[in-house]
């Protein structure tokens, strides 16, 4: 039988972009109508990282705005939604804050009902809007806040296999490409000045690959990296072209080897358990880069293992993931009370040990 179509507008204000969506949809499939994404880099240009009550001003000021777009570009009025979906966590609590009052709002204008979305849910569930993934299936989020591997079971039910106990791969990249003095955000950067250099230049290290599991760490990774440049500078005082471009590359396939080497041990570990169903997914901006999703597409080929990428707009930060979590949660009973409550932490898997570090973005639980 073919469950009812829903439509429903997803807010997100948890980091650096303001979003609206609407999307809509019966649980096994859905369309994005709208999807308005505005980011705040400007804004924190200036500060070399996300300054929290700068993002909440602003999610406060654009939020209706981005919301009126999103309406206005899906064609749809406030009497065509079901039901509004807003990232309630974990996130930095000002934005959070700014995105569940209005949505509690909208909704009690409205007479809509409202379910509280756990951001991290949002980016393990897109394989689904995307591309009709089935449950179960293993996820790598890989962003500027996230890292972590996830068995997704169902809208609520996630197992983490591992995830980074410092700073996220976005994160490290971002960090990078400040010491070298490239612009922000640095991933894309760092990666095309990696195109032209040796990754065998500088010997950086590849951390936790001697500990069993697929826990991660990239605070050293980035250490290393900038006593690498120290020592450049100290030798020539100054860093050339090439420099920057071999200490780009290299860090890049540090990072790399790291992630597929982790991937392939959850990969096991999902496989172990799950051998009917081998498909593998990520989200987050990082997934973007080239060579880290090669080695990432190379071991799922090696484990027979279907690779599934949404495009990159839905893979990174935005509302039409909040929307479309927000449709399955809704068609499998709804969130509670308690899901509203806006909060800076919130583990998708409350059985798993705590993940230790929140970085300049947020909380990583
Ligand atoms: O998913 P995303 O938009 O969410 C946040 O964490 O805000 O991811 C942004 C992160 C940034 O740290 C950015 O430097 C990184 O993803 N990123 C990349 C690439 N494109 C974006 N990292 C490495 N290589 C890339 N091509
Ligand atoms: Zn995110």
């Amino acid at each position: 039988m073919m469950a009812k179509e829903l439509t429903i507008l997803g807010i997100e204000s948890s980091c650096d972009d303001t979003a609206a969506a609407v999307v809509r949809g019966d649980g096994a499939r859905g369309a994005v109508l709208s999807s308005v994404v505005e980011g705040q880099t400007g804004l924190h240009a200036p500060f070399g990282g996300v300054v929290p009550e700068i993002a909440a001003r602003a999610h406060a000021e654009r939020l209706d705005i981005c919301v009126s777009a999103a309406m206005a570009q899906a064609a749809v009025g406030f009497d065509d939604l079901d039901a509004i979906a807003v990232t309630s966590g974990p996130g930095l609590i000002g934005g959070v804050l700014s995105g569940v009052m209005l949505a509690k709002g909208l909704a009690a204008a409205r007479g809509l009902p409202l379910m509280g979305v756990n951001h991290l849910a949002g980016h393990a569930l897109t394989p689904r809007l995307t591309d009709g993934l089935d449950f179960p299936y293993l996820m790598l989020l890989v962003s500027g806040g996230h890292c972590q591997f996830l068995i997704v079971h169902g809208p609520r039910q996630f197992t983490r296999l591992g995830g980074t106990i410092d700073d996220a791969p976005g994160e490290a990249f971002d960090k990078i490409a400040k010491l070298l003095a490239l612009p922000q955000p640095g991933g894309p950067q760092v990666e095309k000045q990696a195109i032209l250099g040796d990754a065998r230049r500088f010997a950086l290290p590849r951390p936790l690959l001697d500990r069993a599991g697929c826990d991660m760490s990239f605070s050293g990774l980035k250490t290393a990296a900038l006593r690498a440049r120290d020592a450049i500078i100290a030798e020539k005082s100054g860093l050339t072209l090439q420099d920057r471009r071999d200490l780009c590359a290299g860090f890049q396939a540090a990072m790399a080897d790291v992630l597929a080497e982790k991937a392939r041990r959850a990969l096991a570990a999902y496989l172990a358990l799950n051998p009917a169903q081998p498909a593998f997914a990520v989200a987050g901006g990082v997934a973007a880069n080239q060579s880290i999703r090669t080695r990432l597409e190379a071991v799922c080929a090696d484990m027979s293992t279907s690779f599934f990428a949404p495009p990159l707009h839905l893979c990174t930060d935005n509302a039409a993931m909040i929307a479309w979590a927000g449709i399955e949660i809704f068609r499998t009973g709804g969130s509670s009370l308690e899901d509203l409550i806006a909060r800076p932490r919130w583990p998708l898997d409350t059985a798993a040990a705590p993940l230790i570090g929140s970085g300049k973005k947020g909380a990583k639980a």
